[in-house]
C-alpha cells in the first residue's frame, strides 16, 4: 500500500507551535516487540498479561511477576528503537512546546534520543519497593530473586504502574494541561483503550486541537479523529517528518 499523508495533516502540522503526542504499545512493535494485548509467545502464552500486571499477582507470585519483568526487560534490552522513535526526536526540534506521552514502559523513547518524556506507565528499567515504595538504584540478577529492598526488606518490583493502581499524579497533570493547550495531538499506535490515557486526545480535541491517529488498525479514535492516517508508525512517522523538514529547507533557500 502506497503511504502519504494529507496536505491538511502537512499543514497544521507546518503551523503549529504546540504539539502533543501520545505513544503506546504499537511504536514500538516495529522493533519486534509484541504489543500489550498481542498473544505472549513462548513460556508465557497460557499468561493474561492483565492478570500478571497487578500487585495482587505480585503479592500471590512476587517470582512468577518478576520473572515476567525479567524476560520483557532481557527482550527489550536486545531490540533496537526503530524510525518512528527516531521521527519523534527529530519531530521535536520543530517545536517551540513539544509533549511526548509515553503509556510504554520499554524506554525506546529515551534510547533514541528523546528527553522529555512523561512516562505515565513507569519503566521497566527501574525498580522499586513493593513495601516502602522507596525506588532502589539497581539489584542482583544472580541473587535472591525478587531482590530486596535495603531500607525495609520487601521485595523490589517494576517501577511500573499496574491495573488498579493510580498513576503518578504529577505526571498526570502535566500530561492533561499538554493536551489541553496542544494545537496538534498525534496518537500513534495506541488501542486508545486504557483510561486516564485514553482519554488525552478527547481532553484534546475538547480544547480544539487537531487529532491524527497513526495506527495499521481502525481503534475508536479513528471515526473521531480529524485524521486516521491507516500504516505502521515506522513509515508514516518519517514520512511526515520529511514534509515537515522538506518546507523549512525550502523556505530557507528562498530567503
Ligand atoms: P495495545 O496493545 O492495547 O495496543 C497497541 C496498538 O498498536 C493497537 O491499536 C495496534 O493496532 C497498534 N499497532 C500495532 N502495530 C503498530 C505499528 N507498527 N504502528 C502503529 N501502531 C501499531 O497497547 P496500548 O494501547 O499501549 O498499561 O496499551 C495501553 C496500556 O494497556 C499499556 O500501557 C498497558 C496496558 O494496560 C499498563 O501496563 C498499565
Amino acid at each position: 500500500m502506497e503511504l502519504s499523508i494529507p496536505q491538511e495533516v502537512i499543514e497544521r502540522l507546518r503551523a503549529a507551535s504546540r504539539v502533543t503526542v501520545l505513544t503506546g504499545a504499537g511504536i514500538s512493535a516495529e522493533s519486534g516487540i509484541p504489543t500489550f494485548r498481542e498473544a505472549q509467545i513462548g513460556l508465557w502464552s497460557k499468561y493474561d498479561p492483565t492478570e500478571l500486571a497487578t500487585p495482587q499477582a505480585f503479592a500471590r507470585n512476587p517470582r512468577l511477576v518478576w520473572d515476567w519483568y525479567a524476560y520483557r526487560r532481557e527482550m527489550i534490552q536486545a531490540a533496537q528503537p526503530n524510525p518512528a522513535h527516531y521521527a519523534l526526536v527529530d519531530l521535536e526540534q520543530h517545536y517551540e512546546h513539544f509533549t511526548l506521552i509515553t503509556q510504554n514502559v520499554d524506554g525506546f523513547h529515551w534510547r533514541a534520543g528523546s528527553r522529555e518524556i512523561i512516562e505515565l506507565h513507569g519503566n521497566l528499567n527501574r525498580v522499586r519497593c513493593f513495601d516502602c515504595g522507596v525506588p532502589a538504584p539497581g539489584w542482583d540478577e544472580e541473587g535472591e530473586l525478587p531482590p530486596i529492598c535495603a531500607l525495609c526488606g520487601g521485595y523490589l518490583r517494576p517501577d511500573v504502574v499496574w491495573f488498579g493502581e493510580g498513576l503518578p499524579e504529577q505526571k498526570l497533570r502535566q500530561a492533561y494541561r499538554a493536551a489541553e493547550q496542544s494545537q496538534v495531538f498525534l496518537s500513534i499506535g495506541t488501542s486508545a483503550a486504557v483510561q486516564p490515557a485514553a482519554s488525552l486526545p478527547l481532553i484534546s480535541l475538547r480544547s480544539g486541537a487537531f487529532l491524527v491517529e497513526i495506527n495499521p488498525e481502525e481503534t475508536s479514535l479513528a471515526i473521531i479523529a480529524d485524521y486516521w492516517l491507516q500504516g505502521p508508525a515506522g513509515k508514516i512517522l518519517p514520512l511526515l517528518l520529511q514534509h515537515i523538514a522538506g518546507e523549512e529547507q525550502a523556505s530557507e533557500e528562498d530567503t
